[in-house]
This record gives C-alpha cells, structure tokens and sequence, in this order.
C-alpha cells in the first residue's frame, strides 16, 4: 500500500462501509474518447480495490454506486463532449461493496479524458448529496431518462443559486481548493490577481447594469416628446422631430451597451469566463501537481508521472492564454466606452434643443421642464458609469497583462 493512503473501514464486507482515503491522496485515471480505463495510479487501486489488470481497459462504469443519478453522468458527459472540463462529487462502488466518495475533476487529454478525485471536504459536498438524493427519488418515482434527470439537476442547481453546470463546478472546485492549501508559493500572486480580476469584472457588470436601468427608466420619454408634440402647435413639430432623433440615439446606444454584456458573446461575459476558465486551469494544474509530487522520486520516469507532468504543463499553457484573452477583451471595452460617451454628447444636442423649446413654451405648464430634468438626470449617470466603466476595463488589462 502506498505509504500516503490511509484508508480506514469500518467493516470488510459491509455494503454501507465507507472507504475513506487521506486528503494529501490523489485518485488519478486516464481514459480514451469513450471512458475506457489506459491508465490508474496506485491510489486508484487501492482505494478501490480492483487490481490493476482489472481496472486497464475497462469501462468507469464497473464502479459506478447505484446511487448516483444518472443525471450527473448525462451532464457530466454532455460537457465532456462540448470540450468542456468536469468538476462532479461522485460515490464509488468499491469491489467488497463498500464505497467512497470523491470529487471529481475531469479534463481533456490528446487523445481522451483524464479524471484527478479527491477527498472532498467542503460545505458544498453535504448539500451536493442532499440535492443528488432527492434526485435519485425522483429518477425511480417518475422514471426519468438520463437527460430528463439531467435536466432537474440543473433545475435544482438552479434554485440552489448556480446559473449553470458549470458555475456550481467553479464554485465547487474553489470550495474544494480553499478547504485545503495547496497553493504554490510562486503562485499565489496569481490567484490573488484572478480573485481581484473576478472583483472588477462584477463591478463592470454592476455598472453595465446600472447603466441598463438608465436605459429603462427613460425609454418612455420619446413617446412622452411625442405626446407632447402632438398637444402644442408650432413648437410641436421640432419637438416630435427631436423625439425621434433621441429615440434612434438611445436605441443606438443600447444596442452597444448590450454589445457589453450579451450573455451569449458578450465582452464582460467573457473576460468572466477568461478568468474563471484560467482559474480553474491553474487550480486543477496545482491539484495534478499535488498528485505528481506525491508520487515520488522513484514514479519519477513512470509513465503516470509523465502523463500528469503533460497535462499539469498544457493546463497551465491553456490557463495563461485565457488570462492573455482577458487583457486584449478588456483593451476592447474603453472603445465601446468611447463611442458611447460620443453618443451621450449626441443626446445632449437634443437635450439642449429641448430646453430652447421649452424656453419658448414659458407659459404653458407642458411637462417639457419634467421630461428634460429626467433626461439630464440620466445623461450625468451614464457619462460617469462609462468612466468609471472604462477606468476598470484599465485596470482589467493592466492586471490581466501582468500575470
Ligand atoms: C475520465 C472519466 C472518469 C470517470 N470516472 C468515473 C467514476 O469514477 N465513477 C463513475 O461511476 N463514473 C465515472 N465516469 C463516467 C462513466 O464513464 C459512466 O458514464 C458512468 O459510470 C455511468 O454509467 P452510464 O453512463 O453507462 O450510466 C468517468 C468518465 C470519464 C470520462
């Protein structure tokens, strides 16, 4: 047995005991495309018990627990497939029928997947198992295909705050990451620069939408112009011409705001993806580390250790050319900012012509006076958002180009 895993068991043949390993252990497995076992270092078999000659060739399926739903492996597949990493709790059969519990972060290798498990220990993983419970219940009461439990895992996933499979995996492997200390000393500042990056890229997006908000608030005030224009003689006409200007104005600058934060391509989305894919790279890159050093000097040239040194150096390859991508998305944003700023003078031309038009109507109590105030109230906002949006978007490139 390896001298670092220390397994304890309750009972030899128990089908309820659980297998628990140590939390410096790494489980490691590499796959090809289909998930048929090529390689397993020696945790894997003792922790799991089956030999080596079992495990090599072999489907994951032969230690799949009855009770994981089937919805984890239908997402965690779908993922996988997409060309997206894994990040899963998973319950393991053992070969006497005990089990044990990792967490699973899978990746893509040249020519498949490879699997790095450990013990997992945060607050996420006991409410992970309340959620996959109920779904199991769910699976046998309904009958539910894999894609259909599937789809109420990310449902439940949903109601218990993660936008997606992929946002609960982030916050999970953050959890996982924090509740030990494996961060590399040279490596520290670089995971303090990504929680400061994650930092003003929410605050971007808060400015985005306030800015939005803006937006929303004034929308009616062109159709309130044109009210008004349709009411006054004489003076009506410039201002149904001037509510026409704005509204093309505005809808000309919402369709650039939107250009900021299209969930589908937009630019904040993603420099949050940038960063949370490089952190994630860099997290899992450190956690394979963990697993190469553990192995010693004497698996030094075994072929393992060679394949975890690969995948640990293109994980970190990959890492750094996200966080490249932050910096040259965030050089992006002080020109949209730019174009928009260009825009709000736009509108303050016809805010002006306004209030010429309102001088002219003194006497009449028209609600011009009302709609201009409101107007000048959204053009200081958004002028100083776009400020400070573009200040940030600085910083984003000044940070992202020195990690
Ligand atoms: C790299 C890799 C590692 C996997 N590890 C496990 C595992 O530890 N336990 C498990 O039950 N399934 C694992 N799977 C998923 C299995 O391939 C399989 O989808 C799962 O056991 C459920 O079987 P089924 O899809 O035939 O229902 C892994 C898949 C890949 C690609």
């Amino acid at each position: 047995m390896n001298a670092m895993t220390k397994i304890s068991s309750a009972s030899a043949d128990t089908k309820a005991t659980e297998v628990r390993f140590a939390k410096e252990n790494i489980i490691i497995s590499a796959t090809d495309p289909r998930g048929v076992i090529q390689f397993a270092n020696d945790t894997f078999v003792e922790v799991g018990g089956y030999s080596l000659d079992e495990l090599l060739n072999a489907p994951h399926k032969i230690m799949r627990h009855p009770e994981m739903p089937k919805g984890v492996f239908y997402l965690m597949w779908e993922h996988l497939k997409a060309g997206k990493p894994v990040c899963a709790y998973v319950k393991n059969k053992t070969k006497s029928g005990g089990y044990y519990w990792v967490f699973a972060v899978v990746t893509h290798t040249e020519n498949g997947y490879l699997s790095a498990r450990i013990r997992p220990s945060s607050e996420l993983f006991e409410a992970t198992k309340e959620i996959y419970a109920t779904l199991l219940e769910e699976e046998k009461g309904a009958g539910l295909t894999p894609e259909q439990s599937g789809a109420r895992l990310l449902e439940m996933l949903q109601e218990a705050g993660y936008s997606s499979f992929e946002d609960y995996g982030t916050k999970a492997l953050n959890n996982e990451f924090k509740s030990r200390d494996i961060i590399a000393p040279e490596l520290a500042n670089s995971f303090l620069l990504m929680d400061e990056l994650v930092d003003i890229i929410s605050d971007m997006q808060n400015l985005v939408n306030s800015i939005e908000q803006g937006f929303e608030r004034v929308r009616g005030e062109p159709v309130n112009l044109r009210i008004l224009a349709g009411r006054l003689e004489g003076a009506g006409a410039a201002l149904g011409t001037i509510s026409q200007n704005y509204d093309a104005m505005a809808k000309e600058m919402h369709g650039l705001v939107g250009r900021l934060h299209d969930p589908e391509n937009g630019s904040l989305v993603q420099m949050f993806d940038a960063v949370s894919q490089g952190r994630w790279a860099m997290q899992i890159a450190q956690i394979l580390n963990e697993a190469h050093a553990q192995g010693g000097p004497d698996t030094a040239e075994d072929e393992g250790a060679a394949l975890l040194k690969e995948h640990n150096e293109r994980l970190q390859q990959s890492s750094r050319s996200r966080l490249i991508e932050i910096s040259s998305i965030g050089k992006s944003i002080p020109d949209i900012c730019r174009s928009l700023r260009r825009r709000i003078n736009g509108l303050d031309v016809v805010k002006l012509l306004c209030k010429v038009e309102s001088g002219r109507m003194r006497d009449v109590d028209s609600g011009l006076d009302g709609i201009i105030a409101r107007l000048e109230n959204f053009h200081d906002n958004t002028d100083r958002h776009l400020a400070d949006l573009s200040a940030k978007a600085s910083q984003v490139t000044q940070k992202g180009s020195s990690l």
